[in-house]
């Protein structure tokens, strides 16, 4: 069987979603989830675009082992020194080049006639291939451009050294069938095609990023460019647990392997939402919260009878935990261990004791806590271990007659303790008012979303909330059986990233 390259952009085309914003740490982790789940290529960032961009993919390219790490440059010589620099430490360093291909971005953007892209794309290619031999280069908007220009374009590039190919669909503009068959032309009109791999890059404007790649691997292309929960530009990239879990399941139709461990979908696209601060939508194929429930009754008894009369794929193939394993307060030391572990989380000393602790808490205010409350209380916890400010102590009145007030005990950085009060027109604006006395910095509140992670009036309750400070935005999230206590933390949780990123110099 042949085997499909999985390119996971998260990092770079990912990141470029409107309100994004990952710091190094954090990027870092995303490349080592990524890395456990065997991508073939993680596309790291952009270096040229920004300090903490080149930072990411130098450390990133330090830390991964077990996968090629990819920067990201225009057809600009500098572009592709800086790419270099980041990627030059990693064990498989590879650099993508691209440069605009159709008629109306020539025109209007680049305003350079079909003959000097192609002699800059092809010189480019020359110019990063003294540096490395994984070179892949793009051109961009190649749906809209003109077939013929295309296959003289990457006749050139793949003369200069070009190893991968890769035609996006940069607009999502493409239908499945055409853009098959301009995968097939590809094969039949670029002479030296054998010599470089076929790639696929889809954008999701029409939402038929995953057909679009799905389709064109049956016509041939051996790399699929995707990220996790399909994030990107505008409405996003081809999301690698679609394109990944249509290939497992329909091997009957497409006779190709991805290599990836699917297991480690389910605990990528958590982390991918909880960093990004971008939700996944409930009816998110293979992710979403309602993927595997069955809410209809003659559902319901198909699968209690046959899980396959209702289930295409078995949940715990893409590591969905299974709910059915409730734990209580009467739950002991052994029993959360156990649980941890089958979750993914292997903890020992003083980090068990403080989840236990978190746990036992919880067990305390709610009758049956489940899987995802677990991997909640994990969350909370990883959330709260880097902090300059921790929240240690909030108290709130509010109701339909009195002035809503709160008053907060903060533990500040050198481990003092801090504490104000503060009135304001709900529980939560109280609440942030006094936050803001303590810490002092300057922001704008511009998104707060609240969802319960469970079922029942004791769920947690989750609080996302995005700030801007000096025209970047800041995510954060908090979780609470108790919503005041959970907006509070989510504040605590962005403003920690706030001073992190500013004390780092970073520009995200
Ligand atoms: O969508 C696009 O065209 C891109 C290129 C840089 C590959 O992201
Ligand atoms: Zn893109």
């Amino acid at each position: 069987m042949d085997k499909i390259v999985i390119f996971d952009t998260t990092l770079r085309d990912g990141e470029q979603a409107a309100g994004s914003s990952l710091n190094v740490q954090e990027k870092l982790e995303i490349a080592r989830q990524l890395e456990r789940m065997k991508v073939g290529v993680i596309e790291a960032g952009f270096p040229v675009s920004s300090p903490g961009d080149f930072e990411a993919v130098r450390q990133i390219s330090f830390a991964i082992k077990d996968a090629s790490v990819c920067g990201l440059a225009r057809a600009m010589a500098a572009d592709i020194d800086v790419a270099w620099d980041a990627v030059k430490e990693a064990i498989s360093p590879r650099i993508h080049v691209f440069i605009s291909a159709s008629d109306i971005h020539l025109m209007h953007q680049l305003k350079k006639s079909h003959e000097q892209v192609r002699e800059t794309a092809a010189a480019m290619v020359r110019h990063a291939k003294k540096y490395l031999a994984d070179v892949e280069f793009s051109p961009m908007d190649a749906t809209r451009a003109n077939p013929e220009y295309i296959y003289q374009l990457l006749t050139d590039v793949i003369d200069a050294g070009a190893t991968t190919v890769n035609i996006p669909d940069t607009v999502g503009y493409a239908t499945p069938l055409e853009f098959g068959r301009f995968i097939r032309n590809i094969f039949e009109n670029v002479k030296n095609i054998d010599k470089a791999v076929v790639s696929v890059h889809c954008h999701n404007d029409l939402g038929m990023a995953s057909a679009n790649s799905l389709e064109a691997v049956i016509c041939g292309a051996r790399q699929i460019e995707c990220t996790i929960n399909g994030i990107g530009e505008r409405a996003g990239n081809a999301a690698l647990e679609e394109v990944v879990m249509a290939i497992d399941t329909r091997a009957d139709l497409f006779n190709v392997t991805t290599g990836i461990d699917t297991r480690q979908i389910y605990r990528a696209s958590r982390l991918v939402s909880e960093l990004t601060g971008f939700p996944v939508q409930p009816n998110k194929a293979i992710v979403g919260a309602n993927a595997f429930r069955h809410q209809s009754g003659i559902h319901q008894d198909g699968v209690i009878k046959m899980s396959n009369t209702y289930e295409i794929i078995d949940p715990q193939k893409v590591g969905v935990p299974s709910s059915s394993l409730v734990m209580g307060k009467l739950s002991g030391r052994n029993a959360f261990k156990q649980r941890l572990s089958e979750l993914g989380f292997t903890l020992s000393g003083a980090d068990f004791e403080r989840a236990f602790i978190a746990f036992k808490e919880l067990a305390d205010k709610k009758k049956d806590v489940t899987d995802r409350d677990i991997e909640s209380l994990m969350a909370e916890d990883k959330r709260t271990l880097s902090e300059y400010y921790h929240l240690d102590r909030i108290q709130v009145t509010c109701g339909d007659r009195g002035i809503p007030t709160a008053a907060v005990r903060l533990i500040g950085p050198g481990g003092g303790e801090l504490a104000d009060a503060a009135l304001g027109t709900g529980p939560v604006d109280a609440a942030y008012k006094a936050i803001n006395r303590l810490v002092q910095v300057p922001n704008k509140l511009t998104e707060f979303t609240v969802n319960s992670i469970t079922e029942g009036i004791d769920a947690i309750g989750e609080v996302f909330i995005r700030i801007e400070s000096d025209g970047v935005s800041y995510t954060g999230r908090g979780a609470d059986p108790d919503i005041v206590v959970a907006s509070a933390k989510a504040y605590m949780n962005a403003l920690n990233r706030l001073l992190s990123a500013k004390n780092a110099g970073q520009d995200k």
